[in-house]
């Protein structure tokens, strides 16, 4: 997902121009509030041409040859001269950039997402595993369930009234564009790039959610007629009546087709859609708020292999005969309960980030530990509408194909959950550091110590302080965490030399962090850079069609931070064929991780990174604190 390039919202209903800024619907308590928020943020800026093509010079150092490296600065000469290729890219761009909300959302929404055709599980959509719960049958899971869509009623209320408290970093006010974009919408296929639809924003937003028990799918109107979001007791009821005429476990799985490359669903999509019926059922998932997935039982496992399970569960459903038909992939939000307590979410990552996904579910888990609320009357609701589906010989014939390429999707996938439980955040803040740099580093020893070498790694950096801002990268491999890699195994260096080189290497990636979130950093830059030549000239400049740029890009690490208030942790695949998908949820006394590689590669493997992670992150602790040092 984060390696990969960008995008924004093309809704069908109610098309979202990519670059204005999206107002909020329903009651509004605060009218405008979100509007005048927005527009107090500053622009994105392009940063100057010269310092890109520097820092990505000192960024290739680490990871590609001196002989590389004398051939790009050759390239960025070239590049970089007086009245040449680059000064007419970078006029196109800030040209570009005075006339639009955000010069990069748009690109970054086509070429990361829509334009991504690779399945959207595994490749692209998080999931997030929440804290297993203590039910172990139907009974708990309905009612779990029914908390968890009330707690998501009330977060939209906030939604839709305005009063949603803006984020702060760094003391900034951030962008909070995304959270109007991950309710009631949905990502379409095509059979070249995909559209996704807010149907949010339109003049009737929906008021139903989709059930789906058994690959069969229910739409739940979850507000009563005069506005009022059904109450606990109320959804409870309606969720067994689903359960309940959702036993047959025969169905064909429908939403398994959502798992497709994206080429090929396009192509399925459009034969499922000629039938009425289809087109309806189909239709009705793509408007509601979110999905709820209520799935079957998995593979029992021993506690110290739960939390892979689980991931595993919530970030592909386990393969066709497990849960992956129990979902509709395209879907932006899909919360999932296990009847045996597993408890998480998947989403669809085209319209938002980790951050205010994970927000979003903080705020659900607070709801659901409440203390159940009044019992209100009665009243005898309706039984929430089937949605069906006709399956012809093609329809099946594209389930089937679906079926197999999940189940080799599934055995690809080595992911490893795990809770890092000798210390947390304290103990890098103790010793005055970035805990997240810290964290960084860690990762670069246990990655130098498996191969000898380090590699492009990719850590996403919000851009959100920007109107419309998404992400940028921060290059974690540096000269900095190199050295220090090198020294931290080297007999011959002193401790006090390692502790120095540690704190060095964490302080750069901490000045890349603050210059990434203030919209200085290069990978975005490059991307527009690419994509005004795309637009402007006839030929690609050579800095971009160079060995380096392509090593500089392919990210063997692809990294994340995604923090919570719940103990969960967001959970995705790596970017490429032989590298490692790396998210992790830093809480004070403990880290959550998940790490993810291919089965299909022979140099990669997950537990095997987990644990030189573990002993990368005791081994620098133990450095600090055997080594005497000047006073903090
Ligand atoms: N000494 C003591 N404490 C320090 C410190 C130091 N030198 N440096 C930082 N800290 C503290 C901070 O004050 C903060 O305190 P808190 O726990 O009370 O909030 C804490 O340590 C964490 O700071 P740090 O580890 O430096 O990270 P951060 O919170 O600034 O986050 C990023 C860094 C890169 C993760 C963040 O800027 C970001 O961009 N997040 C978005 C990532 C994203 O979008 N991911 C989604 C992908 S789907």
């Amino acid at each position: 997902m984060l390696g990969l390039l960008a995008r924004t919202m093309m809704a069908k209903t109610c098309l979202v121009k990519p670059s204005t800024l999206v107002k909020p619907v329903s009651v509004t308590k605060i009218p405008g509030r979100y509007l005048a928020h927005q527009e107090g943020l500053p622009k994105l800026p392009v940063p100057p041409l010269r310092q890109t093509c520097e820092r990505y010079l000192a960024m290739l150092e680490p990871i590609i040859s001196e002989a590389e490296i004398r051939h790009t600065r050759q390239l960025m000469a070239e590049f970089l001269r007086s009245g040449g290729v680059g000064e007419r890219l970078q006029k196109g761009l800030e040209r570009r950039a005075r006339k639009t909300e955000n010069w990069l959302s748009d690109w970054w929404l086509q070429t990361a997402y829509l334009d991504f055709r690779m399945p959207v599980v595994v490749h692209s959509s998080p999931g997030v595993v929440l804290p297993r719960l203590e039910f172990h049958d139907r009974q708990g899971q309905i009612r779990y369930a029914a908390k968890l869509i009330a707690g998501v009623l009330d977060f939209k209320t906030m939604i839709d009234n305005e009063t949603l408290p803006v984020e702060y970093l760094g003391g900034k006010p951030l962008c909070m564009n995304q959270y109007y974009q991950v309710l009631s919408s949905c990502r379409i296929p095509g059979p070249k790039k995909d559209t996704v639809v807010n149907h949010a924003l339109g003049k009737r937003p929906p008021s139903h959610i989709t059930v789906v028990h058994n690959f069969q799918f229910f739409l739940l109107d979850v507000y009563n007629s005069d506005g009022t979001p059904l109450t606990i007791d109320q959804l409870y009821m309606q969720l067994e009546k689903i359960w309940n005429s959702s036993l047959q476990t025969n169905k064909e799985p429908i939403g398994i087709l959502t798992s497709q490359h994206r080429n090929t669903w396009g192509k399925a999509y459009n034969t499922l859609i000629k039938d009425k019926v289809n087109k309806e059922s189909v239709r009705a998932i793509q408007k509601s708020i979110i999905t709820v997935c209520l799935d079957a039982p998995m593979p029992r496992v021993s506690d110290e292999l739960y939390r892979s399970r689980a991931a595993i569960q919530m970030l592909h459903g386990g393969g066709s005969r497990w849960n992956s038909g129990n979902r509709w992939f395209d879907k932006t939000l899909q919360f999932i309960i296990g009847e045996d307590g597993s408890c998480g979410l998947i989403y669809e990552h085209a319209p938002a980030e980790g951050p205010p996904i994970v927000s979003l579910v903080d705020h659900v888990v607070e709801y659901t530990k409440k203390s159940e609320m009044v019992r209100s009357p009665m009243v005898p609701l309706s039984m929430p509408q089937k949605l069906r589906f006709n399956i012809t010989p093609e329809i099946k014939k594209d389930i089937e194909k679906a079926k197999q390429n999940m189940n080799i999707m599934v055995n690809d996938l080595d992911l490893k959950a795990f809770v890092f439980s000798n210390f947390g955040k304290n103990f890098p803040k103790s010793q005055k550091m970035s805990p997240d740099a810290f964290i960084q580093m860690a990762l670069q020893l246990a990655y130098f110590r498996t191969y000898q070498a380090c590699c492009s790694t990719y850590e996403s950096a919000s851009l959100r302080m920007f109107r419309l801002g998404r992400t940028d990268t921060i290059r974690s491999a540096s000269s900095s965490s190199l050295r220090f890699t090198q020294a931290m195994d080297d007999p011959s260096t002193q401790n006090t030399e390692k502790v120095a080189l540690l704190r060095e290497a964490v302080q750069a990636h901490r000045a890349y962090t603050d210059m990434a979130i203030r919209g200085q950093a290069i990978d975005r830059h490059l991307l527009g850079l690419r994509k005004q030549a795309i637009e402007d000239l006839t030929s690609m400049p050579e800095i971009f069609m160079d060995t380096a740029y392509a090593v500089a890009m392919h990210y063997n690490l692809s990294t994340s931070q995604v923090p919570a208030k719940t103990d969960c942790v967001m959970c995705f695949g790596p970017v490429v064929p032989d590298g490692y998908g790396v998210c992790y949820n830093p809480m004070e006394e403990h880290i959550n991780f998940s790490v993810s590689a291919f089965n299909s590669c022979e140099e990669t493997d997950a537990a095997k990174l987990a644990q030189a992670l573990q002993g990368a992150l005791l081994d620098m602790r133990e450095l600090l604190e055997q080594t005497p040092q000047a006073k903090l």
